[in-house]
């Protein structure tokens, strides 16, 4: 009798430990799966785990990662719970967690097996390994955008100082001729409706080159002792017009007694006009524009608002990227905002961005107050 109940205990040992080693063998098989993403392995994981369990119908699993938590279906907390921190390199990333409700009659041998706490613990070195595998390869992967962004942006610094050099000499006789061309006598409409139009076109091109060549740093920056306000207060004037011709409201808030910065006057007018440019065609329906200066002790802020069309998270990442644009040929260039973000970094300064799609967007340009050096 004595030999048969320890050969039945002895067999309930060996299909335990057969159970917890065909887990750790399916969990290493789901690890491995490089098809699979981190979200989809951990939950994987979890479905996979209370099978390894005495009493798999009434275990219950869970792991949390940073805010992720991941569950099996129904799952209870319980005072009788099995835990692993997540470590990675040393520092805990989160938690593997079994769970039994003790209110089950049919357990009378303990809940757990001495076994199962060396399992949780096997799951989460297993769980902490893939968790860490993943970071590295996200960190590579970023590395190696920002290079290949660095190297795209040397790229183009190298090619449009030469393209815009070329090119603007061309682009100001065709804009010089078309406007002498316009004043010709007895011209008539529809000549010079079409003169009009490359007129435009050609004041549109030299936007562009002069983007270009901002970008590039071509134009050397003049830093002088500037007051924010005079330089909404004269791009104002131009606004106007254009904000009547786009049925748009436009306000400024300018705080009084603002301190001066040491900055480049043309390059601010630059970021100032890049931001209202890209808010009025926000809002090709109308809406309202708001510019904005505050004070504060060490700097002073320039905010342009708009209530247009707002931005999803996916261009909302790529919006310092040169040449990322959602516009039209001829509407767009992707350059503007690389082109504000260029000018406002070396000025020491910094940007913000919030933006709601359907209600709209707020830039916030923040700029040491500054002596001149
Ligand atoms: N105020 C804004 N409201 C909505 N979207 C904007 C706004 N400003 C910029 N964007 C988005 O950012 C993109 C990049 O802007 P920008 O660098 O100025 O290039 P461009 O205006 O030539 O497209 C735009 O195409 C647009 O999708
Ligand atoms: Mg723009």
């Amino acid at each position: 009798m004595n030999t048969d109940i320890s050969s039945n205990s002895a067999e309930a040992a060996l299909r335990e430990r057969v159970k917890e080693l065909s887990c750790l063998y399916d969990i290493a098989r789901i690890v491995g799966r490089h098809d699979m993403a981190l979200s989809e392995i951990l939950q994987g994981i979890v479905d996979l785990l209370p099978r390894a369990w005495q009493y798999p119908e009434i275990t219950y699993a869970r792991i949390v990662l940073a805010d992720q938590i991941y569950t099996t279906r129904d799952f209870r907390e319980s005072s009788h719970r099995l835990s692993s921190d997540i470590r990675v390199a040393g520092i805990k990333k989160g938690i593997v967690e079994v769970c039994c409700p003790e209110e089950n009659a049919k357990i009378t041998n303990g809940i757990f097996l001495e076994e199962e706490g060396n399992l949780i613990e096997a799951v989460a070195r297993e769980v902490a390994f893939v968790v860490g595998t993943r970071e590295a390869e996200a960190d590579r992967e970023k590395l190696h955008e920002q290079l290949q962004h660095a190297d795209r942006l040397a790229t183009i610094g190298i090619l449009s100082s030469g393209v815009a050099h070329e090119l603007n000499e061309p682009l100001g006789s065709i804009l010089g001729y078309a406007q002498l061309a316009k004043k010709c006598p007895g011209l008539p409409r529809q000549a010079k409706h079409d003169i009009e139009k490359i007129e435009a076109a050609s004041l549109h091109a030299r936007e562009v080159i002069r983007n270009l060549m901002l970008f590039a740093r071509q134009a050397p920056s003049q830093k002088k002792s500037v007051n924010l306000n005079d330089i909404v207060q004269e791009g104002l004037y131009f606004f106007a017009a254009r904000c009547n011709k786009y049925d748009v409201a436009l306000a400024h808030l300018l705080e009084p007694g603002i301190p001066y910065i040491n900055a480049d006057p043309a390059q601010m007018n630059q970021v100032l006009v890049n931001l209202v440019v890209n808010a009025l065609q926000a809002m090709p329906d109308g809406g309202q524009l708001t510019l904005q200066t505050k004070k504060s002790k060490s700097h002073v802020s320039l905010i342009v608002s708009d209530t247009g069309s707002g931005m999803t998270d996916d261009v909302l990442e790529n919006l310092f990227i040169p040449f990322f644009t959602t516009k039209d040929i001829g509407q767009g260039t992707g350059l503007g905002l690389p082109v504000v973000h260029g000018i406002v970094t070396s000025h020491g300064g910094s940007l913000n961005v919030k933006s709601v799609v359907g209600r709209g967007t707020s830039f916030e340009i923040h700029l040491p107050v500054g002596k001149l050096s």
